[in-house]
């Protein structure tokens, strides 16, 4: 049967460590940048705290009253509430969700170990923006080097949860969070003296909603998701360890304040340096890569600060990469008596032989293209912007409409007080009709 966390810390150290990952470092950036910024930033903000949060709120809660895998929670509740079995395709879409996004999260992970290797090796003293651009295309072109540090990637991520060491995490993450955050504070003075900051306030905060097409606007709402790790039960797998008498309400608020603003501040180290240097805002997946170097260059002690900083966020990758994993290791042993040392390495190996379609989506196969781009394009567009939104509608759904109000009242607040109240308009109404209404605009049934 499952533990307990040994603290509310714990916990938020636990759900923090799989929410703030390379979603806010390397993507949130890089698909501002691509769909416009001011406008695109704050439909994603809107998203964040109007339907992120009360989902994130809603997993929590289904996992502490199931307290088991997501997949058997959804059986299990759904049986209690409503005699229904068939709830059990959220955790099954879930899994499939996680094991997709890990398959590509790893190979993006294997950059970051990559990049710590260049700093190290003073790469990217008084380099610039030609030199990082090549640097990086070096890297993406060759499918060994990708290869080679996926697996590095992946293997740590197996190691850690075949282990089942998590809690081993809680400590590395209490102090990476806030190493993190500090690096990137030095590198936000350097963005305000030495970039072109008011470029970039401007870019991010200034809305120009002809910019704000239905795609950017699913987009956002995926890219939400994704930074907060909701719609998968990676949250629901966490929240099966949380006490009884924590509250789900303070601790999911934390979070996700926690996690918008590493976010934001991500986006404002980075776009005065794209503005400074005349790079585009509209890069893509490299943005990050060939942005944060030029600083790091031109910084005294360039090389141990960037060192640091990516081996940070390899890190930061990697307690979210083991939030990804988790799910899948935990059903295998709980349901199919698997031992956690084999579910751990197998569903990894599983995971590595699928990275490699994103492996080669940068090179041998960028050209081949089909629906929404090249295999990485198609599955971070179906993971981020179809199945965590669709998890997350049913999971509001079932905590808001099947559940009965005492069993979410007795998880959230058993007084129903006011916050208990909003939470549950949100679940119910606004949650499921936002979702939908932007999944329905996106494939253009209001054009
Ligand atoms: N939230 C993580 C990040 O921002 C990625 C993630 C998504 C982790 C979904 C778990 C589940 O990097």
């Amino acid at each position: 049967m499952h533990g307990q966390w040994s603290s509310r810390l714990a916990f938020i150290l636990a759900v923090a460590g799989s929410a703030v990952g390379l979603g806010n470092i390397w993507k949130f950036p890089y698909v501002a940048g691509q769909n416009g910024g001011g406008a695109f930033v704050l439909v994603y903000l809107l998203c964040v705290f109007v339907v992120g949060l009360p989902i994130m709120m809603s997993e929590v809660l289904l996992g502490r009253r199931g307290r088991r895998n997501p997949m058997s929670t959804m059986r299990i509740l759904g049986q209690e509430e409503s005699g229904n079995r068939h709830w059990q395709l959220i955790g099954v879409g879930g899994l499939l969700a996680s094991f997709l996004i890990l398959s590509y999260y790893s190979v993006i992970g294997g950059w970051t170990l990559h990049y710590v290797v260049l700093a190290a090796r003073d790469t990217f003293i008084d380099a610039n923006a030609e030199i990082l651009q090549s640097e990086f295309n070096g890297l993406v072109s060759s499918v060994g080097n990708l290869t080679f540090w996926h697996s590095v990637f992946m293997g740590l991520t197996a190691v850690v949860v075949a282990r089942g060491v998590e809690q081993g995490l809680e400590a590395a993450v209490r102090f990476l969070v806030p190493a993190l955050v500090a690096i990137m504070v030095g590198l936000l003075v350097y963005a305000i003296t030495s970039g072109d900051f008011a470029a970039g306030l401007r870019f991010l905060f200034e809305p120009d909603f002809s910019k704000l097409t239905p795609t950017a606007l699913l987009i956002a709402m995926g890219q939400a998701f994704f930074s907060l790790s909701v719609g998968m039960g990676a949250v629901m797998a966490y929240g099966a360890y949380l006490p009884q008498e924590e509250s789900i309400i303070n601790t999911s608020i934390a979070v996700v304040s926690a996690d918008t603003a590493i976010a934001l501040l991500a986006g404002l180290v980075i776009f005065p340096i794209v503005f400074a240097n005349g790079l585009d805002p509209a890069e893509g997946p490299g943005l990050v890569f060939q942005t944060l170097p030029l600083a790091l260059g031109q910084m005294p002690g360039g090389s141990l600060v960037g060192t640091l900083f990516f081996l940070l966020l390899a890190f930061a990758g990697l307690t979210s990469a083991i939030s990804l994993l988790e799910p899948v290791v935990a059903w295998l042993v709980e349901t199919r008596g698997m031992r956690r040392g084999s579910a751990g390495l197998l569903a990894a190996f599983g995971v590595w032989l699928l990275g490699f379609f994103t492996v080669v989506s940068f090179n041998v196969a960028a050209d081949f293209k089909f629906l929404r781009g090249t295999f990485f394009d198609n599955i971070d567009f179906l993971t981020s912007n179809i199945l965590l939104p669709m998890g997350g509608f049913f999971v509001t759904v079932f905590a808001g409409w099947v559940m009965c109000p005492n069993s979410s009242a007795d998880e959230l607040d058993p007084t129903a007080g006011t916050i208990y109240k909003i939470w549950r308009v949100l679940a119910r109404f606004v949650v499921p009709v936002a979702v939908a209404l932007v999944f329905l605009n996106a494939i253009g049934v209001f054009s």
